[in-house]
């Protein structure tokens, strides 16, 4: 972890979202107190807790694989943390049964986790951290052994809980399109470092690095160089095009190489032969989406384009074809 500096506001669903090995799990290890770091602080309702042990921050962890005690009822699993804290029994069974209300698992509350589905253990292992009313819950993958559908509707039930009872959910995933439609705010981790923070809106539109244009959705790059640059404004010459894109950026200098990403849903595909104004390209590859069709299209000597277009009417694959888009949806981006 280098220079990770997040903050989270209080009622927030937040998401930590980045490739295998990036350091979510980590960080949610370092919110918990599982892990040390060796520089920085950590503040919990802005009061350093770096010092505090695990057991007295007022967080809990949900894991991954759910770690429910196999031989213990679902009742026994969600008490169990309640009864290590030494709370009174008649205090242990209402609140046990408040949280399996909260997740709707009362009418399983016998059973052992075996006997459960998996949505079901999931439900468990969330009513077994929100036992304890933490401020703050850490949810480690919580949806990462489902299958897709069941997935979908436990993305709409955590959220739906979590506003519920207001409670702050610092949430980790490496699925984007989870990531984007549950958050109010998330950040891009990469390499150990956090690349971006913001809504969803705010870095799906403008992704800040290549790196974070690339992960979430999908990107084309085009290159380019700043041809003139002043108070006024700079301005870039787009490689193999010639075209000219207005920069408001400040800091650039004539000279500088430029990456810009643009979303392929931004690019139109426009058929109809020749005359068709825009840049000349050929369709390579056509993929029938449900949602739309994805088009790879050979554009510039040795470079491709992904376009995202209604499905109808479809470009077939040889088809010379047209490309066009906005110069305002370049989204000028550095490297990482
Ligand atoms: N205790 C440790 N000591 C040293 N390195 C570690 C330790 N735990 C994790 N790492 C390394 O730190 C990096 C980040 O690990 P982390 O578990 O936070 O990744 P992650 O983002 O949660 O990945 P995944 O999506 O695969 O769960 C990895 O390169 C990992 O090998
Ligand atoms: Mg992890």
């Amino acid at each position: 972890m280098d220079r990770v500096s997040l903050s989270v506001r209080r009622g927030e669903f937040f998401s930590l979202l980045g490739p295998s090995g990036c350091g979510k799990t980590t960080t949610l290890r370092l919110i918990a107190g599982f892990a040390t770091p060796d520089s920085g602080e950590l503040r919990i309702n802005g009061t350093r807790a770096n010092e505090v042990p695990p057991q007295r921050r007022d967080v809990n962890l949900v894991f991954q694989n759910y770690a429910l005690f196999p031989h213990l009822t679902v009742e026994r699993n969600v008490a169990f943390g309640l009864e290590i804290a030494g709370v009174r029994p008649a205090d242990i069974a209402v609140r046990v049964r408040d949280a399996l209300d909260m997740v709707q698992l009362n009418a399983v509350a016998a059973r052992r986790p075996n006997q459960l589905s998996g949505g079901q253990q999931q439900r468990v292992a969330l009513a077994r951290a929100l036992v304890t009313r933490p401020a703050v819950l850490l949810l480690d993958e919580p949806l990462g052994a489902l299958d897709l559908k069941l997935r979908k509707d436990m993305q709409l039930e955590l959220r739906a809980l979590q506003k519920k009872l207001g409670l702050t959910f610092i949430h980790v995933t490496h699925d984007q399109e989870e990531a984007l439609t549950l958050s109010d705010r998330l950040a891009v981790m990469h390499r150990g470092r956090v690349a971006q923070q913001g809504t969803p809106a705010e870095l799906y539109e403008r992704p800040a690095t290549r790196f974070v244009a690339d992960f979430l959705g999908e990107s084309n790059f085009l290159e380019g160089e700043v041809v003139s640059a002043g108070a006024a404004g700079a301005r870039a010459r787009l490689d193999g095009l010639g075209a000219e894109v207005e920069l408001a950026a400040d800091g650039l200098r004539a000279g500088q190489r430029v990456t810009f990403a643009l979303r392929p849903e931004r690019v139109q595909l426009r058929t109809g032969g020749g005359g068709v104004p825009g840049w000349p390209a050929t369709v390579e590859d056509v993929a029938y989406g449900g949602r739309d069709t994805r088009y790879r299209v050979a554009f510039l000597p040795g470079k491709s384009l992904l376009v995202r277009a209604p499905n109808a009417p479809r470009a077939q694959v040889g088809e010379r074809v047209a490309v066009g888009w906005e110069p305002a949806d370049l989204r000028l981006v550095s490297g990482d």
